[in-house]
């Protein structure tokens, strides 16, 4: 680690209190910054929720004056965030509520700074009534498809902009290697090169190219660091890995968008090794700061400062907690529904605990990202956002990216496409069900109130009739997604009658603690009315909608078809459709590695060690004993694809700059045009710590028409080839290298 002495620097005056280089003083900010009170700078640190300064129940929502005036007039408070509130509210909602704030700010406060609205966009402007919500960042992955990434976090950004929101938080950087946890849906999948890619990608698209413009919102990556990883699965329950591991698994993609020009970082709520993120300096400062560089605002997650204390229990006092947050190098406290944080602070700096210099460091970080996003210029509703919510468009690419995300994990004897001619029995507790498609963040915390998706929504069983027509669509729930029966002899005996069944099991919309489960297996109940269904010897094509890859062994041998939806978002439906009868080619491939068993589960780049077993004897082994019930990457088409001519353009590579290309000819062998992700990926052969039996370290999507070949041409450095060792350093070790893509491998050295 490296870290740089305080000291030393203060003498060159680049340096701040935590000891970490500072951005260029802006003139204009410290020009705002000099006149504010002690008050007023502890204000801008603090951040409320807005259910603090509403009117209960109110719709439309109404804002209770004395209490707003208390918090950004008495209070100074300097951010509002919306998650407590339970519901979105419509851009009218919205523009009233930030015209509100800001007019009594401009009118009653010495210093006239607005406010800076954070909101979680996940999926697409979530609290805004009406928005689009894109497939979950899951889904997203499984696009593989970066540019469309980037653009559904364009059109978030946009959607979010025109609500007068200039903040959110998004992207979920936390790499999804714990397939039971809650927030699994929420990240790009288990691979850390994946999720760098896409996340700098999102964070592209959220910031554009001028956070000025009134397209463009602030990012924010979270949660910074190793959120994901609990050892439990639970939610927010402790991780325990070394430094390395740490590094080199979860490091990766906030590393990525610090590059890509995040300007903002949500912390872990959880803790590591013992040590509770919102209180690590070494985390929050000395690594992030220090070695990435980083240099915008530290957000707090919800009341993680005060659980320092409560919670997680380092902290003997709540005034304690609140020193070592800051002092850790916390910026702004999401603290969110009390004045304690401000109130604390104050009593420390008056303590002499912490100093006002430190303090003017987040403030300034504060006023520049207030500058950046353009409050300073105009802090209501810009008109020229009124075009730019809920274009048609938007919608389309939501339809686009749901259809590149849906994955064919399974298509027996070519059961699909399904002929349109088809009369089919739609069932299971996802048919119906639009909270299922969406998951997450939609409209409310847990997405599970339908009243408020847009009029016109479709579910499944919806969308089939669309496509069908009523008269060959019959519909049965089933059972529920606990797997309670609902009406199951019914879906029986219309099954019975049916040319095909379409069942859609899974997992309704959760969020964070909510959603921890102590089984991973799909309900019972629910495999149980597969097992039912596929006795009647009509063809079962499961659908599995879901934010995790749930258990589905014992119903999956006899389904004839598998497709997993994940969450798809507002173009679910219809994308599932489309792809269930042939108007799509589908072409995503599996995010992360889908278990077979509950209680065996394993990420691709698994070790040698982590499947190979001895069976009977000594020396009797079998590697790959824990075959997954399907690889990361797996994912069918409607059409075949080969690749051939695996080339290196030489067997050596060489130093830092020197670059070794990889050919291979991919071709469409089928009869429709398809898209195809062709990945690479390196192993490893020998190196300081076990090396992972192979790594993702590129790759790209194509279209091909039938018959037709496309070279593809990838290139590696020794950078590509970099992995943690033991002493926490990134490096490339000389020797030999597998390159594998699509099963073919191809051997290369690696010489300093
Ligand atoms: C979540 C964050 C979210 C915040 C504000 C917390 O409970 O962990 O991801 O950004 O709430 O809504």
């Amino acid at each position: 680690m490296k870290k740089i002495i305080a000291a030393g620097a203060l003498a060159f005056g680049l340096f701040t209190f935590t000891g970490v280089r500072a951005a260029q003083p802006n003139p204009d900010v410290e020009k705002i910054l000099a006149k504010l009170s002690l008050d007023e700078k502890i204000g801008q640190m603090v951040q409320l929720d807005l259910m603090k300064v509403t009117v209960p129940n109110s719709s439309p929502i109404q804002l209770d004056e004395k209490k707003l005036r208390e918090a950004v007039v008495t209070h100074g408070v300097g951010s509002f965030i919306n998650n407590g509130l339970g519901r979105a509210l419509s851009v009218a909602e919205w523009t009233y509520v930030n015209k509100t704030i800001q007019d009594i700010i401009r009118a009653e406060t010495p210093n006239k700074i607005p406010l800076l609205y954070g909101i979680d966009s996940i999926h697409g402007a979530t609290f805004v009534l009406d928005s689009t919500l894109f497939p979950q960042p899951i889904a997203m992955a499984a696009t593989r498809n970066p540019e469309l990434v980037r653009r559904a976090s364009e059109i978030s950004a946009a959607e979010t902009r025109a609500a007068g929101l200039r903040w959110t938080f998004a992207p979920v950087l936390d790499v999804g290697r714990q397939a039971l946890w809650a927030r699994f849906p929420e990240t790009f999948g288990e691979d850390p090169y994946l999720a760098s890619v896409l996340g700098a990608e999102s964070v592209r698209g959220f910031e554009g190219q001028n956070l000025g413009a009134p397209t463009s919102v602030a990012a924010c990556m979270k949660h910074y660091l190793g959120y994901s990883f609990p050892l439990t699965g639970k939610d927010r329950s402790p991780a325990l890995m070394p430094d390395w591991y740490l590094r080199e698994y979860f490091l990766p993609p906030f590393r990525a968008a610090v590059k890509a020009g995040v300007k903002t970082v949500m912390v872990n709520s959880g803790e590591v090794n013992g040590v509770p993120v919102h209180g690590s300096k070494y985390l929050l400062t000395d690594l992030l700061r220090g070695e990435l560089g980083f240099d915008g605002v530290i957000v707090s997650d919800w009341e993680d400062i005060i659980r320092l204390h409560t919670w997680q229990k380092v902290a003997e006092t709540p005034a304690d907690a609140v020193r070592m947050a800051v002092e850790a190098g916390l910026d702004i406290s999401m603290v969110p529904l009390d004045y304690s944080f401000g109130i604390l602070l104050k009593q420390l700096v008056a303590d002499g605990k912490v100093s006002e210099q430190r303090i003017d460091e987040s403030v300034r970080r504060i006023l520049q990202l207030k500058m950046d996003v353009g409050l300073f210029k105009n802090p209501y509703v810009e008109p020229e956002t009124a075009g730019q919510f809920g274009k048609p468009e938007y919608r389309q690419t939501a339809l686009t990216a749901a259809e590149e995300a849906i994955t064919l994990l399974k298509n027996e004897k070519a059961t699909l496409p399904l002929a349109k001619s088809a009369k089919i029995l739609v069932t299971g507790p996802a048919a119906k069900r639009i909270s299922a498609l969406h998951g997450c963040w939609s409209f409310t915390w847990q997405g599970l109130e339908e009243k408020w998706y847009p009029k016109g929504s479709l579910s499944i069983a919806e969308a089939l009739k669309q496509k069908l027509g009523d008269a060959s669509v019959a519909v049965h729930q089933g059972v529920d997604f606990d797997g309670k029966n609902v009406d199951v002899d019914a879906a029986v005996a219309a099954a019975v009658q049916a040319d095909a069944i379409i069942l859609c099991l899974g997992e309704d919309a959760y969020a964070e603690t909510p959603g921890d489960i102590n089984d991973f297996n799909l309900p019972a109940g629910q495999q149980d009315f597969a097992k039912r269904l596929e006795a009647t010897g009509k063809p079962v094509v499961l659908v599995l909608v879901e934010g995790r890859g749930r258990i589905v062994r014992e119903i999956e041998p006899r389904a004839k078809a598998i497709v997993i939806a994940y969450w798809p978002g507002s173009g679910g439906a219809q994308a599932l459709a489309n792809v269930l009868f042939g108007d799509t080619n589908p072409s995503g491939k599996l995010p992360f590695t889908y278990a077979r068993h509950a209680n065996n589960l394993l990420t691709y780049d698994r070790k040698f060690t982590s499947a190979v077993a001895e069976i009977s004897a000594p020396g009797d082994t079998q590697i790959n004993p824990a075959k997954p019930q399907w690889e990361f990457g797996h994912g069918l088409s409607y059409t075949t694809f080969e690749v051939k001519n695996l080339k290196l353009s030489a067997p050596v590579l060489k130093g830092n700059k020197d670059r070794l290309a990889v050919n291979v000819d991919v071709s469409n062998t089928g009869q429709r045009a398809g898209k195809e992700v062709v990945e690479l990926y390196t192993s490893d052969l020998y190196a300081s710590l076990t090396p992972p039996s192979k790594r993702l370290r590129a790759f790209t999507k194509i279209e091909l028409q039938p018959g037709e070949t496309r070279a593809v041409q990838f290139e590696l450095s020794a950078a590509d080839l970099a992995f943690v060792n033991g002493a926490s350093k990134l490096v490339t070790e000389p020797g030999e290298f597998e390159v594998l893509v699509a099963g073919l491998k191809a051997k290369f050295r690696y010489e300093e």
